[in-house]
């Protein structure tokens, strides 16, 4: 059944998808989730009721929990999101809720986006009274599920030979720029250089990546470029077109598809749903679906 999900962009509720993917089949799950500050989605209300957001997210990252296999890892970017009314930041209130779930936190990574933008939220003008932070940064939580080694082979390994990603990897500051939105045709694209070295760090070559809130598909990218299989989730046809088309234009330009895959493709969840139906039935009744067509 996973193989219908495999190189895959699925058009969907991340959720409702979710439900879809067998347990225990997944190695890395990489996301940015919707951070709940009213960025303008083509499909989403970026600004729900705080209490509304985090039991949605909650209940992601036990779907996430569940299809990810024993020594799987998840990995959240959040920015922060300090506002007057919300006493805990969003990236503390998911490490409590993966904790929660009995995941194994593995850590934060800090995001250093080298940004050189002189904006400031002054507060106070040159003085103690009520100076405001300008964040200049994101968190990437990291957990594992069940213990914390990841099984896999050493010839899959594709950290540079001489150490020196992995040194730098093991640092918990990871500094490169921001993507551009126009550039990218997306509201809040992150960096390919985000999922490639978490992809690097994290997993070996063939393993399974998941990204439940792909938006313009960086993850996929990333996975194709490190010769990972992936599987792409976003409710926005308009975003699953060019997470497609970005896709493609890529592994035609390198000629990076590797012979199991020869375009991606995006495909509606109501179709994987309608087919995984009929392939229950057909079962109940002791028939597969080569009997049937
Ligand atoms: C922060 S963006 C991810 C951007 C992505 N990392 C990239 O590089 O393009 C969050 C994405 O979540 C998608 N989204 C929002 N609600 C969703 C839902 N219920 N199910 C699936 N995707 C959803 C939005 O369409 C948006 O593309």
């Amino acid at each position: 059944m996973l193989n219908k999900f495999l190189n895959k962009i699925i058009c969907g509720d991340a959720l409702q998808t979710l439900a879809l993917l067998p347990e225990n089949s997944v190695h890395l799950i990489i996301t940015s989730p919707p951070y709940n500050l009213n960025v303008q989605y083509a499909n989403h209300h970026d600004e729900l009721p705080y209490e509304e957001y985090l039991a949605w997210m909650a209940k992601v990252w036990a779907e996430c929990h569940r299809v990810l296999v024993e020594g799987g890892r998840l990995c959240i970017n959040i920015g922060e999101n300090k506002r007057q009314n919300i006493s805990v930041p969003t990236f503390s209130a998911f490490i409590q809720q993966c904790v929660e779930l009995k995941m194994l936190y593995r850590g934060t990574i800090i995001w250093n986006k080298n940004s050189a933008a002189k904006h400031c939220a002054w507060g106070s003008w040159n003085s103690p009274s009520n100076p405001h932070l300008v964040p200049r940064h994101e968190y990437i939580i990291v957990f594992s599920k069940g213990r914390y080694k990841l099984d896999g082979k050493e010839s899959d390994n594709t950290l540079d030979s001489d150490g020196k990603e992995f040194m730098e990897s093991t640092r918990s500051v990871w500094s490169f720029g921001t993507e551009s939105r126009q550039r990218i045709g997306h509201p809040a694209p992150f960096p390919v250089a985000l999922p490639r070295r978490l992809i690097q760090f994290y997993s070996y070559k063939r393993q399974i990546v998941l990204d439940p809130f792909a938006g313009s598909g960086t993850t996929g990218v990333a996975a194709l470029l490190l010769e990972r299989r992936f599987i792409l989730i976003d409710n926005s046809k308009t975003y699953c077109d060019l997470a497609c088309s970005r896709l493609n234009e890529l592994a035609a330009q390198q000629r990076l598809f590797a012979d199991s895959i020869s375009r991606v493709e995006t495909i509606e969840l109501s179709d994987i749903a309608s087919d995984i139906a009929i392939n229950a039935t057909l079962h109940a009744n002791g028939l597969h679906n080569s009997d049937a067509f």
